[in-house]
């Protein structure tokens, strides 16, 4: 990717890697970006990396904008190696004592990464660094997501560096919001539900502290996807709605199975819920990847999940998914379990233990069917999904 000049001296030097599909477990079917961004002004500052196999490309860029020995301060707005694993290379090329600006848990997490005695700055929120005609100032916006995390802001532009908040992972022609349009959410869904859903607390005080603060945001620059610069509020919108945990009349039925039954059982309920009018979205476990899974419980009312007793245990993709889901803090939903088994049973109680867990309302026992669900047992998971679809119109 070239430099993309975003703004008047302000560069975006970072690279796009098309062809990443796993992104530690997220499914990423569009690539991402690793945006990091060069500020040419008296000084000149670089706001984060990429990832290591990326920084000779980084430096490429950098070059075709400034000689990258003439950078005189990195900003680390984020520790994670995406966007700090260049730091090595590109400290060494521009010089080791460069000053390195972070946070205080950026300076901890940094220093556990690298064992390199590096010219540590740290800065908090209110902070502020001047570059000649702009000046950059920090937020700490600490656990969104890792301890080190902060934003970066160019109050002259009204442009804010928001590290992974409000990204996407997607690749593609596009550099701002307005060449790609509304098919960029879907991105941006996906992202808040596996990145951030569990810190959704954490991003409702945010939005009402950067309010407080009155700063006049005319473009939101994050590490990974397009930019915001045609409406930053509408993504702002969107996170606000996200971290209020708002949900649709709608269903994911969650499911594996092993002999069909339990999916029968699913398309089953499904029927049940349709007939209520829910939007509803059977997803089996081994054709959909978890992250594609999580993506739709963001909006979802009801949470149905259905397994098989496999040796007296959940199906072990279930599990996996239980425990993913467990961890992402899914709030105010309702939740069923339905399941086959042959000879024992364990699997229907063992989710309603998991979704207790989760404090999601369980509104019905469960249906556990044996071997193969018949016409009364099917006609059951009809009455389940409606039981269902009720009680999420309520
Ligand atoms: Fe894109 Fe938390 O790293």
């Amino acid at each position: 990717m070239k430099p993309v000049e975003i703004a008047k001296g302000i560069y975006n030097v970072g690279v796009k890697d098309w062809n990443i599909r796993d992104f530690h477990g997220y499914s990423t079917n569009m690539g991402t970006t690793y945006n990091a961004f060069l500020i040419v002004d008296e000084k000149i500052a670089l706001i984060d990396t990429v990832k290591k196999e990326f920084a000779d490309q980084l430096l490429k860029n950098i070059a075709q904008v400034v000689d990258p020995k003439k950078i005189d301060y990195v900003i680390s707005n984020h520790t994670e190696m995406d966007h700090s694993g260049g730091l090595f290379k590109v400290l060494h090329k521009i010089g080791s004592d460069k000053p390195l600006y972070c946070s205080k848990m950026g300076q901890k997490n940094l220093s556990m990464h690298f064992p390199y005695d590096w010219n540590f700055q740290v800065v908090g929120t209110g902070d502020e660094l001047s570059l000649g005609k702009r000046t950059l100032s920090f937020i700490e916006t600490r656990m969104l997501h890792w301890p080190d995390s902060m934003f970066s802001y160019i109050k002259e532009d009204g442009i804010l560096f928001s590290s992974d908040a409000f990204g996407q992972h997607y690749a593609g022609k596009e550099v701002f919001d307005d060449e790609i349009g509304d098919s960029i959410m879907p991105h941006a869904k996906k992202y808040y539900a596996n990145i951030l859903l569990l810190f959704s607390p954490l991003v409702k005080k945010l939005l009402e502290s950067v309010q407080s603060m009155g700063l006049s945001i005319n473009m939101i620059c994050p590490d990974h996807g397009i930019l915001w610069r045609s409406n930053p509020s509408k993504i702002i919108e969107a996170y606000s709605r996200w971290s209020s945990q708002e949900t649709k009349e709608k269903a994911v039925i969650i499911f594996d199975t092993m002999w069909s039954s339990t999916e029968k059982m699913a398309e089953a309920i499904y029927e049940g819920l349709c007939s209520e009018g829910i939007d509803a979205r059977p997803m089996h476990v081994r054709k959909c990847d978890r992250s594609d899974i999580m993506t739709e419980i963001l909006d979802a009312k009801a949470v149905i999940v259905g397994s098989p007793t496999l040796n007296n245990n959940l199906f072990p993709t279930i599990s996996d998914l239980l425990t993913y889901m467990k961890g992402l803090k899914p709030k105010n939903r309702i939740g069923a379990a339905f399941g086959s088994y042959g000879w024992s049973g364990e699997a229907v109680k063992q989710i309603n233990n998991e979704l207790t867990a989760m404090k999601f309302e369980l509104i019905d026992e469960g249906l556990n069917v044996q071997y193969v669900p018949g016409a009364n047992a099917l006609e059951e998971c009809v009455e389940l999904g409606k039981k269902i679809g009720k009680a999420i119109k309520n």
